[in-house]
């Protein structure tokens, strides 16, 4: 998504919890657009660390954006993680984690940004990723605390959108069905269920997981004007997934 907002001529902040890895990916997103478009200039891409789980951090990440770029239009929130493990057996302090990044986080970033907008009496653009898991329940793997807390990411986009319309600021959410992303090939469901892949690809009318890639076109429609009568929306992108 970021590669997209880039060679779509944006500038970037990548804010991670993994300051070096997002630093890193700046890197080979300047080195892309370089090679795609060698006689323009490259976009501003900078790096910043984040828990996004801590309101401090966010504003802290935000303050120092703002000293290398000279403005915030746009934001994606994407910082998350799911955890597959009976709800029975899930430990507090797992439950308050998930919540805090997946949900929390994207309410401070969001508010931090909002603040920020309309300090400046500049209208802007969200885009929660959410995941069809807010909308339906995932098969076999248990999930639920995720499910809930993308189900909560939906529904904020919604309340945010209504709530900031009057200010010209609108928030979409963004849903990926099951994406095929070098972490997720790692997860350790898949690793000890061989044939889970299979499984899911079974169940999805295209019959195969998603690149991250196909999340481009989504990102960058969202983030600009083409979509500019939309707010408090969700659009899923997910092979047909949640259409059957
Ligand atoms: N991979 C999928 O199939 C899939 C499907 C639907 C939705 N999603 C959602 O997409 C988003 C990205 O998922 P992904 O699969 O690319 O995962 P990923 O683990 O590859 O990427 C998540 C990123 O968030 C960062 N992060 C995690 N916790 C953070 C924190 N507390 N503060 C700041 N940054 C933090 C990580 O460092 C990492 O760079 C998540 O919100 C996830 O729920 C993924």
């Amino acid at each position: 998504m970021s590669r997209a907002l880039v060679l779509s001529g944006a500038d970037l902040a990548i804010v991670d919890l993994h300051r070096d890895e997002a630093a890193e990916r700046a890197r080979e997103i300047a080195e892309e657009f370089r090679e795609i478009h060698p006689s323009h200039m490259v976009p501003k891409i900078t790096a910043h660390y984040a828990d996004v789980s801590s309101k401090t951090d966010v504003d802290d990440s935000l303050r120092e954006i703002l000293n290398k770029h000279d403005r915030i239009t746009n934001l994606v929130s994407c910082a998350g993680f799911c955890e597959n493990c009976d709800a029975v057996d899930l430990p507090p302090e797992r439950i308050k984690r998930m919540l805090g990044v997946n949900l929390e986080g994207t309410y401070y970033v969001a508010t931090g940004v909002a603040r920020y907008l309309m300090g400046q009496n500049a209208p802007g653009n969200m885009v929660f990723i959410g995941s069809i898991s807010g909308s339906i329940v995932n098969v076999p793997q248990p999930q639920a605390m995720y499910n809930a807390s993308k189900a909560a990411i939906r529904h904020l986009a919604a309340s945010l959108a209504v709530e900031w319309a009057s200010k010209g600021i609108r928030v979409n959410c963004l849903s990926p069905g099951y994406m095929i992303t070098e972490i997720a090939m790692k997860a350790k469901i898949l690793i000890d269920n061989p044939g889970l892949k299979k499984e899911w690809e079974t169940k999805i009318p295209q019959r195969r997981m998603g690149p991250p890639e196909e999340l481009m076109g989504a990102v960058v429609f969202l983030s600009s004007d083409a979509s500019r009568y939309i707010t408090g929306e969700e659009i899923k992108v997910d092979g047909g997934y949640t259409v059957c």
